[in-house]
């Protein structure tokens, strides 16, 4: 396909998306919210929007059916980063991936006992990564959602989940018990795309740089 296409995660990271596109002139010409389109125009004849669910956006990036896109790093870890450059950091939708426990489960005492813990995420690498590192063994359980409610339906001892402000963990009673890594949004680029179309994509590129910087 000639022109640009950016793959865009739906959800939380989108609002904080949008107005990095409009500093970088790439803004939707309509909002996608709004819309159930799912392929979107842009301010620029020549680029496009396509709306993907978060955990899809660095797989269209990657077989080049996108160009660009923009995914968070929890999502990139994921997926291991094939055929994928990342050149930036764009800043946004900004949290941690934690492990969380209930508040009254001693976690240092059954990680010091040589427990076998059961986690459940929907981050099954960075979590076998994790607990690898430390030499503790744990049971995975793959999530997709409210992975929150594991511990209090006795799902599992613990959790590995993204976390901002901290609300969702308080209102369930739960509590951060280990960092995992900083979480933000990444711009992604097509290795290939980024020599076939390079005097497209390098400018954009620039201009995104330039949008992350006025924002900081
Ligand atoms: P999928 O539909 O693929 O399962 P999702 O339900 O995980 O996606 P969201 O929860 O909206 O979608 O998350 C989209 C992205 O937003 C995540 O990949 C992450 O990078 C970022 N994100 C998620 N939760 C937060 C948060 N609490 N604070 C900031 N950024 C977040
Ligand atoms: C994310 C994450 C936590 C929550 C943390 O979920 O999975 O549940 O945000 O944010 P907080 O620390 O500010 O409370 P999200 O709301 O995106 O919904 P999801 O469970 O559908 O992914």
């Amino acid at each position: 396909m000639s022109g640009i296409t950016i793959a865009l995660s739906k959800g939380r990271i989108l609002d904080e998306t949008l107005p990095l596109l409009a500093a970088a002139g790439v803004g939707p010409s309509e909002a996608p919210e709004d819309s159930r389109q799912l392929i979107v125009p842009t301010a620029r004849p020549d680029v496009r929007l396509v709306i993907v669910r978060a955990s899809d956006t660095p797989t269209y990036v990657q077989y080049g059916a996108a160009d660009l896109g923009i995914a968070g790093k929890d999502v990139l870890y994921e997926h291991g980063g094939a055929g994928l450059y990342q050149p930036l950091d764009l800043r946004i939708a900004v949290c941690r991936m934690m492990v969380a426990a209930p508040e009254g489960f001693d976690y240092a005492h059954a990680v010091h006992q040589g427990a076998r813990l059961r986690v459940a995420t929907k981050y099954l690498r960075a979590a076998r990564e994790h607990f690898a590192a430390k030499g503790v063994h744990v049971d995975l359980i793959k999530l997709y959602g409210s992975m929150e409610l594991a511990p209090l339906a006795g799902l599992a001892d613990a959790i590995v989940d993204l976390v901002s402000t901290g609300n969702t963990l308080r209102a369930n009673r739960l509590r951060v018990v280990e960092e995992i890594m900083p979480v933000s949004g990444r711009l992604i680029v097509n290795q290939a795309a980024l020599k076939t179309k390079r005097a497209a994509l390098h400018p954009l590129i620039e201009r995104f740089e330039a949008a992350v910087a006025a924002h900081a």
